[in-house]
Formats: structure tokens, sequence, C-alpha cells
């Protein structure tokens, strides 16, 4: 049985869900509640003493979210999760947790757009100092830190370079200084790969992509030890208060039942199809950790199970009248932003181009990124084969 309680199966089906408490519903309720009340001074007090695990108000803690809370922490194999109304909202609400005027946060290289922004432009005003490393060079990121260096940020895959770091390394290295390691792991998800298991400390998702996985509701995650846990939840939960509704903790809830049947399914999809594109005369390359010719194979093979379903191709042609051409010719495609969903989505760098805060000005116009979702396979191989005719 405690073998059972440690499954995958278990957390996404049965954990933190305790339905002798609501009439053994399968399902568990939302409860919409803003306030809990208390039957006695006593009760009270002990409550308020623990915020972050008692239900008091729902900018703490709500019982749905707390179910939610329990199993993204066991899906990380942490001890404890923070749940918030957006993955920016995760990454900005750990980040100025640890930081304070003076410091000092080491980022790896074109970390996501926003992210950036945060450490660019907003972090500055506040006396944060960061610097930007190349994430691959072990001793590039042991120069680059600094005496007031207090946190190591890491994003690996990347979701635009597709970059990684090597996890064990980059945690040894923190921690010999001190200093606080903390990652965006909304690519792999925790199907795919688990940091802390490689000692990172704080594991950050985008909840928007995989884990809801439905393109219904926008929330994040950030899952660590309690200590750390709790700062968070002292710091930036109670005090920036961007949480996430009863409402929206039930559609996650549910998302994640299928979890990792998603993920194999996109992960199986998007093999099929890079391997078919690598092979098409109109490609030049294609980008995905779990291809075999990928530049850092071996490391992705150390630390992930597998890769999802996103990745970037190089088309042959620079015409941006034929790319734009090729995009509007696919049908199952969606022309859109994100990634995580149902839904098959397409992303030409392209159309991003002259915007503020494009992703990077040197990212090349025949740039796609591709997202593979549910759909089946040989429908979206078909679909592409079709508009890559473009090109002829
Ligand atoms: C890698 C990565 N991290 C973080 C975020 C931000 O997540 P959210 O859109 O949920 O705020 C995104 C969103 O696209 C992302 O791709």
């Amino acid at each position: 049985m405690d073998d059972i309680k440690n499954s995958l199966s278990y957390t996404l089906n049965h954990l933190g869900e305790e339905r002798s408490k609501y009439y053994n519903a399968v399902s568990p309720p939302i409860i919409q509640t803003s306030n809990f009340c208390f039957e006695s001074f006593d009760e009270f007090k002990n409550a308020i003493s623990n915020e972050s695990d008692s239900h008091i108000y729902t900018r703490g803690n709500n019982p749905t979210v707390e179910i939610l809370r329990k199993k993204v922490a066991a899906l990380e194999k942490t001890e404890d999760c923070l749940v918030f109304a957006s993955g920016s909202g995760a990454i900005s609400s750990t980040i100025l947790s640890f930081l304070k005027s003076g410091d000092h946060i080491l980022c790896v290289n074109n970390p996501y757009n926003w992210t950036k922004v945060l450490l660019t432009e907003i972090l500055p005003n506040f006396g944060i100092a960061y610097d930007f490393v190349d994430g691959s060079n072990l001793g590039a990121i042991r120069a680059a830190i600094k005496e007031n260096t207090k946190m190591l940020y890491l994003e690996s895959p990347n979701t635009a370079t597709f970059a990684l770091q090597d996890l064990e390394a980059c945690a040894e290295i923190a921690k010999a200084k001190g200093i606080i390691t903390a990652i965006d792991n909304s690519y792999c998800s925790p199907i795919f790969q688990n940091p802390h298991d490689f000692g990172i400390d704080l594991i950050i998702h985008s909840g928007t992509k995989y884990l809801n996985g439905h393109s219904d509701v926008v929330c994040g995650f950030v899952c660590g030890s309690k200590e750390l846990i709790a700062s968070i939840f002292h710091f930036a939960t109670m005090t920036l208060g961007n949480i996430i509704s009863p409402n929206e903790a039930a559609l996650i809830i549910r998302g994640l039942r299928t979890l990792e049947l998603r993920l194999e399914k996109s992960h199986g999809s998007a093999v099929k199809i890079v391997e078919y594109l690598k092979n098409h005369k109109h490609i030049e390359s294609v980008l995905y950790p779990w291809d075999k010719d990928f530049p850092q194979r071996e490391l992705a093979k150390k630390q992930m199970k597998g890769a999802g379903g996103l990745f970037s191709i190089l088309l042959k042609s620079t015409d941006l009248l034929q790319l734009e051409k090729f995009c509007a010719k696919l049908q199952t495609f969606l022309f859109a932003v994100s990634w995580g969903g149902h839904e098959s989505l397409i992303l030409p760098y392209c159309s991003l181009m002259n915007i503020p805060n494009h992703p990077d000005p040197n990212v090349p116009v025949n740039l796609i990124r591709i997202y593979i979702g549910l759909e089946d396979s040989d429908y979206l191989i078909h679909d592409l084969e079709n508009a890559l005719k473009i090109f002829d």
C-alpha cells in the first residue's frame, strides 16, 4: 500500500482527497468561500499560528486549492507547494521573496521573456543587480557568481532555444556558496523532469501549460522545502496576493487526472513528427531535446525522461511571404502563443519581429515554434506535408 501511495497514479487520482469529509464525493468540492469561521478562541488561535496550512482566509489557503498544492508538491517530490495566478506570478513571487536591495541574481541566457523583463527592468528599481550567463558553461557560471549572489535561476530546457543546464552540477556549485537555486521546469512538467532529484531548491511551473493542460486556466506553481515555501508564503502570497480561485483549482485538479496520458501522447507524436520533419526537403533543421542529433542529447537523457510536444523548425526559405503562406495553409495547427494544452500550435518568430520585448532580435526569420497537442499524429503530418508544398 505504501508503494501505491508513492506512485504517480495515486498522486494524480487520490492524493490529498479526503472524500469522507465531503459525502464521499469522488470529485472534490469547490469550497467557494473567502472566509472560514471558528467555534472557539483556542481553535482560532491555533489556526492563525499556521496560516499556510490552516483554513482562515482564502488568500492564504483554501481546501480545494490545498488538494492541488499537495498533488503538485508530490509530483515534484518536494515537501510543499504554492499556487499562483500565473506562471509569471510564481516566478516574480519566488524571486522577490529571496532578494533584497544590494543582492544579485544570476540567470541563464534567454529566460522566458517576462522573466527577463523582471530582471532587467523591475529588479534594478529595487537595487537588485542581475547577470545572464551561458548555462551550458559551468566555468562561466562559477566565474559569474559574486559575493552578493543570492539566487541562481535556471530554465532547462529553455522554451525558445531549448538549451539545457546540468542540474546536478549547477546545484552543487550553488550549494557550495550558499546560493538558492530555482528552475523554470515548465518545458518538461514533473512527468519528464524532477529537478529536486538533482538538488535544485525551488521548482517553478507555468501551470497554464501542461499541468492544467486544457487551455482554460492561467496559473503558476512553486515547489520546495517547507522552509523555503514558508518564506514565499509569508512574503509573497500574503502580501502580493496573486492567488487562484477555488474554481480554477478544481479545473486544474481535473486536468491533472490525465497529466501522464497527455504528456505521453504529446511526446510520442512529437518524436514521430520531428523525425518526419528532419527528413523533409524544405526543412533546414529541427531543434528538439529528445532528438538523437540534439547537441545536448546526453545531458537530456541524464536528467529528463522525455520532452513533451514543443520544438522548433528552421525552414530553408527565408521569404516572409512564403512563410506567411505556409502558416496560413495549415488547417490543424492554431496560430497562437503558449503551449501545453490539448491543441497543436504554431508560432512563427517572424510574426514577432519589431515588437517591444521581442524574445531575441537575432532569432532567424525562418524559425517556427511548433507545439504538438493531442490530435492524431498522422493527421498532423498530413497537414504539415500539405502546407510545406508551398515551398516546392
Ligand atoms: C517557460 C515559461 N515560463 C513561464 C511562463 C509564464 O507563465 P504564465 O503565462 O502562466 O504566466 C511561460 C508562458 O508562456 C513560459 O513559456
